[in-house]
């Protein structure tokens, strides 16, 4: 038997939410998510993993048409920049940054936020798909000033963040990956 407590229940029916209600979060829920991220472990806690929480529409927009420009109007996961910009229209969205390849870290941190967010009523959609705005040679440097990252450290993922406008299916897993030795 599962079993199930309000822990279990927000990893258990945690999915990706790709539409949001315009609502920004509130000031409590932002707090109780970036001590979510701070509390992720890491290896001899090096802490590698550098966050920026966005609830500046205007910059994420802005952000948007680089992107558009550097990708074209398809971008290759899940968005289309017309109609879905990378951020999902999510009011809170938070860039993760290393100074070197941590992407074991920047996934714990990532998971952490999205778990503490579901455990708040909240959805969040993971994005690695915007790392070309990060890598491009004129808006890479740009965006990492505004969000005060030093232009040589690299982007991990993305994690946007609101109030859930969908409820779609769960994603189906395949069950034989995950099995016991005894
Ligand atoms: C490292 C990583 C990068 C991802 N990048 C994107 C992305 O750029 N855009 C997007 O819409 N979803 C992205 N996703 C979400 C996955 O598509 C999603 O987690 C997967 O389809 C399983 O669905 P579920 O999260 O609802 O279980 C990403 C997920 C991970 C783990």
């Amino acid at each position: 038997m599962v079993i199930r407590n309000p822990v279990i229940d927000a990893v258990l029916s945690r999915q990706t939410i790709r539409e949001y209600t315009p609502e920004q979060i509130s000031s409590d829920q932002l707090e109780t998510l970036m001590l979510a991220a701070l509390r992720a472990p890491s290896g001899r806690n090096s802490q590698p993993i550098h966050a920026r929480f966005c609830q500046n529409a205007g910059i994420l927009k802005e952000m948007q048409v680089d992107f558009k420009n550097i990708v074209g109007w398809d971008t290759p996961v899940h968005t289309r920049s017309d109609t879905n910009p990378f951020y999902h229209n999510a009011p809170t969205f938070a860039f993760l940054f290393a100074g070197g390849d941590s992407r074991m870290e920047a996934g714990l941190m990532a998971e952490n936020i999205c778990i503490a967010a579901q455990g708040l009523g909240l959805g969040t959609v993971l994005v690695g798909s915007v790392s070309p705005l990060f890598s491009d040679e004129a808006a890479g440097p740009k965006w990492k000033r505004a969000l005060h990252i030093p232009e040589d450290w690299q982007f991990m993922v993305g994690v946007g963040i609101g109030r859930p406008d969908e409820s779609p299916e769960m994603k189906p897993r395949n069950e034989e990956q995950i099995q016991v030795i005894r």
